[in-house]
């Protein structure tokens, strides 16, 4: 089969592990006979720097063009001035928006041989195996007004929470949806006790949970999962939140896995479907790193694993996404390590490094 694949690096590292995800998809084409076309687009502060824009149209055309979108990070010290007028950040929201990708997908499995790369203790680790569903297009992310201004009094700033039934519907069923296909536990993380979006939210997720009855839903406030993420993480099978709660949720998430390096993930433009092919981009969790960036140490992994989330939902070749997973996990189980997952004194490898080996399992 013939796929277009979007690229977009982005800042830091983000062109560094995106370089090594493309390679492994290229061997993985050739080896299974199908045809990925790569088109590179610039997105995030060299984009600014380039073309005055952090998301130019350029890209989002191309975007909109393509099977799937793989992007790396943005972001970096050099475009950090706050009163910019526009951030390398703002080029990932714009995409997310304009691409309709209301439902960020982002799995949280320990790999067993990184247990001890965790700070938490080994028997809290034991059988984690969840997913966040964080909605992306929605909350304080874009809500109207949201501004800074001076008053006689001092400077004010502003920022909206709100939600529409709509952008709760949506994403409440992609996480009942997911559920229903895994261990059929759903928790709704909402702040009910305090905000209004939360009380709709919770409300709204209790309704829904009447057209999926082989799921069970549990409600949970954003204070207490957040406790429960490291107290007992094994108890989460899939997660549904608002857009803040999940972008904070998911970095603490990811110290599970032992390393941001590890994460990928997936955003959607609806309920993804084994079997289908939807509308995807797929990134990493982690930053631009830029202390480590030109370096050629970062971990390409949690981008690697992103396209396996890509072939499985938006190319809809999930042998293939299997085979990905498998040598991940088997480079990981052999001992290799880039320097974010590797114990103290242990023997560490480069980005280009941990792409070949991974390429040469597939
Ligand atoms: C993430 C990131 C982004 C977000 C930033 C870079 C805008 O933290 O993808 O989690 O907050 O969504
Ligand atoms: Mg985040």
């Amino acid at each position: 089969m013939n796929f277009n694949i979007a690229v977009l690096g982005g800042d830091g590292i983000g062109p560094e592990v995106t370089g090594e995800a493309v390679r492994v998809l290229q061997v993985l084409a050739q080896k299974r006979g199908h045809t990925f076309t790569f088109e590179f687009g610039a997105i995030g502060g060299n984009a600014i720097d380039d073309y005055g824009s952090a998301l130019p149209a350029a890209t989002l055309k191309l975007a909109k063009a393509s099977d799937a979108v793989l992007l790396g990070a943005v972001g970096g010290p050099k475009w950090d001035d706050p009163k910019a007028k526009t951030r390398p950040e703002d080029g990932l929201l714009a995409i997310r928006k304009e691409l309709g990708l209301f439902a960020n997908l982002r799995p949280v499995k320990v790999h067993p041989a990184l247990i001890n790369a965790s700070p938490l203790k080994p028997s809290v680790l034991q059988g984690v195996d969840l997913v966040v569903v964080r909605e992306l297009t929605g909350g304080l992310y874009f809500g109207k007004p949201k501004k800074r201004w001076s008053t006689s009094r001092g400077r004010r700033g502003v920022d909206t929470l709100a939600y529409s039934e709509k952008e709760i519907r949506r994403v409440l069923h992609v996480g009942f949806s997911l559920a229903k296909g895994r261990k059929k536990k759903l928790t709704s993380v909402d702040k009910a006790n305090v905000l209004e979006t939360s009380r709709l939210w919770r409300e709204m997720a209790t309704e829904i949970a009447a057209e999926y009855p082989d799921v069970t839903l549990e409600h949970m406030l954003v204070d207490t999962a957040a406790m429960q993420l490291v107290r007992a993480p094994s108890r989460f099978d899939v997660m549904v939140t608002e857009n803040t709660f999940g972008d904070i949720l998911t970095d603490e998430a990811a110290v599970l896995a032992g390393s941001m390096g590890l994460l990928p993930s997936a955003s959607m433009a609806g309920v993804p479907q084994i079997g289908k092919r939807s509308k995807g981009l797929y990134e990493p969790i982690h930053g631009s790193a830029p202390d480590i960036a030109g370096k050629g140490i970062a971990n390409p992994l949690a981008t690697i694993l992103s396209t396996a989330l890509m072939l499985r939902y938006s190319l809809n070749l999930e042998a293939e996404a299997h085979i990905i997973e498998e040598a991940v996990g088997k480079v990981v189980s052999d001992g290799y390590r880039t320097p974010d997952i590797a114990a103290p004194g242990e023997k560490t490898i480069g980005t280009r490094e941990m792409g070949d080996l991974v390429a040469n399992l597939l």
